[in-house]
């Protein structure tokens, strides 16, 4: 599989805590709009980006040799024609053992509170101060989609389960969930007034980045003082390494974001809350990765409980919510008048009527890929289809939509091949109107409890 794609955000408004990809703004009531995130436009010359791999349920499990834990950061402060960094390569290759600034002693030898103390000590050295509160840094994020159901390290919808026999998932055997080898290429400043930074890397370790290798690299690039950070991204599957995501992040810059059971660092300096945000980003996809190649227009991830209150951390009841539109036209709907225990009970017109999952006339199934609840609902409506529960610390739930005329009203590709190969442009979508129309089980109760949310 391979996927090349740049994605550049433009301004900012409004709902969920993780917003995959890139977004920004928040309509005003009288006042026009402002920005939620820390740089709109991503033209500030200073860039702040930073790197984090996870492994098939969202923690590090163990380092790969030599890398040190894997979060790392590449932002600078321009100024004369000289590039200050503020995070030096020693402060990358931190890995557990090592101490650092603000380190606690239960998280020094364990590789997985190591890497989210690490990405808050990473967070101050980047930290920007701004109002209502300082943000830190865009995200890339690296998943291994490798699971060894033997080695027992994933929880199922929260709860610690006893290794199991493999069969569902990838796994080569044991060691298949490793973390990567990561190459850091420091932003510099070149000929004609270009600054240009990278990380690269692979997942088969012991090998070189060439042939039959997995491959990730994200590359940014901006001219100084004019345009926006172009940030292009490849990623390429391998025999070992079937499964492989990379996603560029806006992050809540504190609080428990989609797929985090503890606080985070980010870019989102104020919290989106539908309905009132807009994503501007531009986006041209170089080449496709085949049918089995999933490509996210945008995702949006939030966590809230069943019972509407807002996640704390635990994950027997906090459930992550992920709402994303698959553009790779290659990707069929799974939901079907036949099938319709894979769509949600209902779709949401823009004016606000429900269209149930039987009104076969009615109903539009190609709108949706596939709908998913959480593992430890309790009222689900007949037939359902319940999310991986192994594949994030807490249960999680997936409303996953594929191009459509009915999604014109909030901006979002209408037809299969829109915003795909040879269709690179700048989309503004209205994340917001769109999300607070999705159905999520007991959406009702977290649309009460959202409101309490600072608004835009
Ligand atoms: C990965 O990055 C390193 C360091 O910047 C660079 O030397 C290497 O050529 C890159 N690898 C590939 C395959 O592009
Ligand atoms: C709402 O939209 C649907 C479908 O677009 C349309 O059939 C219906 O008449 C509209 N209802 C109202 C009250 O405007
Ligand atoms: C369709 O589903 C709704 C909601 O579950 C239910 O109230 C209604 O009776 C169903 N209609 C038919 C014709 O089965």
């Amino acid at each position: 599989m391979q996927v090349q794609a740049a994605a550049m955000a433009n301004f900012s408004p409004l709902l969920l805590t993780t917003i995959w990809l890139v977004l920004v703004i928040c309509k005003g009531v009288e006042s026009g709009h402002s920005s939620a995130v820390g740089d709109p436009g991503m033209i500030t010359d200073g860039l702040r980006i930073a790197l984090e791999a996870w492994n098939f349920c969202n923690e590090v499990g163990e380092e790969a040799p030599g890398m040190g834990s894997p979060r790392a950061a590449d932002c600078f402060h321009l100024s004369d024609s000289s590039l200050t960094h503020k995070v030096t390569e020693s402060d990358n290759k931190l890995g557990v053992g090592k101490t650092f600034p603000g380190l606690s002693p239960k998280a020094k030898n364990n590789p997985d509170l190591y890497a989210v103390e690490k990405e808050l000590y990473l967070g101050s050295l980047c930290e920007v101060d701004d109002t209502p509160r300082p943000w830190q840094f865009w995200m890339i994020m690296l998943k291994n989609g490798n699971y060894d159901t033997k080695s027992g390290l994933c929880p199922e919808n929260g709860k610690k389960v006893p290794p199991f026999n493999p069969g569902r998932f990838p796994c080569f055997g044991k060691g298949c969930m490793n973390q990567p080898i990561l190459y850091h290429q420091p932003t510099s400043l070149l000929a004609d007034d270009i600054m240009r930074g990278g990380f690269n890397g692979t997942y088969d370790l012991g090998s070189s980045t060439g042939g039959s290798s997995s491959f990730f690299e994200v590359l940014w690039e901006k001219k100084v003082g004019t345009g926006g950070w172009v940030f292009q991204h490849k990623l390429r599957t391998s025999k070992l390494y079937p499964w492989l995501m990379l996603y560029l992040r806006a992050d809540a810059t504190k609080g428990f974001s989609g797929g985090y059971h503890y606080d985070t660092r980010g870019m989102l300096k104020t919290l989106p809350e539908s309905p009132n945000f807009k994503v501007k980003l531009t986006l041209d996809v170089k080449r496709g990765g085949g049918p089995k190649s999933q490509f996210y227009l945008i995702d949006i991830g939030s966590c809230w409980k069943n019972n509407g209150a807002p996640c704390d951390g635990d994950v027997l009841t906090d459930i992550t919510r992920y709402s994303e539109m698959i553009i790779n036209p290659e990707t069929p709907a799974w939901c079907s008048p036949t099938n319709i225990g894979n769509c949600p009970p209902f779709h949401i017109t823009p004016n606000n009527t429900k269209i149930y999952r039987n009104d076969t006339s009615h109903f539009p199934y190609s709108a949706y890929h596939y709908y998913c609840a959480p593992g430890n609902a309790e009222h689900l409506e007949k037939p359902y289809s319940t999310c991986d529960p192994y594949s994030n610390p807490q249960a999680q739930e997936l409303v996953q939509l594929l191009p459509h005329p009915i999604w014109a009203d909030y901006g979002y590709p209408t037809k299969q091949g829109d915003g795909w190969v040879g269709d690179g442009r700048t989309w503004e979508l209205d994340v917001g109107a769109l999300s607070s129309r999705l159905y999520f089980y007991q959406s009702l109760l977290f649309l009460a409890a959202g409101s309490r949310y600072t608004s835009c």
